[in-house]
């Protein structure tokens, strides 16, 4: 439970490092639009400063930022209900960032295993920034206060570093400022698997193109990878046990599940014996009926950037009236002169 005298409020951000996957939008952005109607305090980012931690090419990552703000909104995030913005307009992210860096201590960077899946066996010249970025995260949401923190589950050990963080400051400093936040990982898709391996998360950073769904594909694209995701010989069993050791055909019916809204009981209890050759054509036709309005109102919104652009900056005025004093009172806190 968060402390009883935070108010409730919702930051999450995405990454502007390439195009939105299927992954995002069932992990994190239908969840979003979710806990926006549910009259929450809304947050939502595109975290450019995060992006950067790796190469970013800077005509890719201005298209990228505004595509993924595109992104929001086509799938129902109004900037009239959310404040929707990218981190670099909100300086207080990367001053808040660095009280957190002195704060978090540097073996607990080295357990995030997302640092070591990135880096790999090349972790003497990944940048700073890679090994630094949970403490920005951290940053990302404490500067609001956020309560509540809608993300898929590969985001957890963040947010579980994130309330480490939040509790030290409050020890060390003897207050109880910041709030330990909640991390919201639900629904049917909270790990979306790549179609080419079932073992493997769906990114978009994946070399493989066939591996994901991208928000800005075709119907055409959509169903042929669909088609030849990876699958196993056996029909679809009609319990969630029957799904155990069959990662690839847990994934589509996680997929099925979370397009549809539906649980992945009520999947099973509906589609149980069919063979993929039947399921597939099913999960095509979903996949292109709940994606293809929302590609299409990505590429609407993208032929006006500068209307993007202008939401940006008035979300990054609004936020800013909520982040600029909470920096001061760190400040404070910290026995800053001001
Ligand atoms: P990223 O694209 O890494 O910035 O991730 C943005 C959000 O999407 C985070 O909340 C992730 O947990 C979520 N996400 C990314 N990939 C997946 C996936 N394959 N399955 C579920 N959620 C995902
Ligand atoms: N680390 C997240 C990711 O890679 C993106 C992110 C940055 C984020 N800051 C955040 C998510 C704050 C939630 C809250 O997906």
């Amino acid at each position: 439970m968060s402390q009883p005298q935070f108010t409730p409020r919702v930051f999450s951000g995405i990454q502007p490092s390439g195009g939105l996957t299927l992954g995002n939008y069932l992990g994190a952005i239908k969840r979003f639009v979710q806990m926006q109607d549910a009259d929450f305090e809304t947050i939502y980012c595109m975290v450019d400063l995060h992006a950067v931690t790796v190469w970013q090419d800077p005509t890719d990552l201005l298209r990228n930022t505004r595509e993924l703000a595109a992104g929001f909104i086509a799938s129902g995030i109004s900037p009239d209900k959310s404040i929707l913005i990218n981190q670099s307009q909100v300086p207080e992210h990367a001053q808040l960032g660095w009280v957190f860096s002195c704060v978090a201590r540097m073996g607990w960077m080295q357990r995030m295993t997302q640092f070591k899946d990135k880096a790999g066996k090349n972790a003497q010249n990944v940048s700073l920034g890679l090994f630094g970025y949970p403490a920005l995260m951290a940053a990302d949401i404490l500067i609001y206060h956020a309560t509540h923190v809608p993300v898929g589950e590969d985001q957890k050990q963040h947010l579980e570093l994130t309330r480490d963080i939040a509790a030290k400051f409050n020890h060390d400093y003897g207050v109880d400022f910041f709030p330990l936040t909640e991390p919201v990982i639900e629904g049917a898709a909270t790990r979306v698997m790549s179609l080419r391996d079932g073992s493997k998360k769906m990114s978009k950073s994946d070399p493989s193109d066939a591996s994901r769904i991208n928000m800005t594909d075709d119907a055409d694209a959509i169903a042929k990878k669909i088609r030849k995701a990876k699958t196993d010989p056996d029909a679809l069993p009609s319990e969630v046990a029957g799904l155990e050791g069959r990662p690839e055909a847990r994934n589509l019916v996680n997929i099925y599940a979370g397009l549809n809204d539906q649980s992945v009981e009520q999947v099973l209890a509906e589609v149980g014996g069919l063979q993929f050759g039947a399921f597939k054509p099913m999960l095509a036709d979903l996949a292109v009926a709940k994606l293809s309005p929302i590609s299409a109102e990505m590429a609407r919104l993208m032929n006006d950037p500068a209307e993007i652009d202008r939401i940006l900056a008035k979300g990054a005025g609004q936020a800013r009236e909520i982040t600029a004093p909470i920096l001061q009172k760190t400040y404070d806190i910290m026995g800053m002169v001001r």
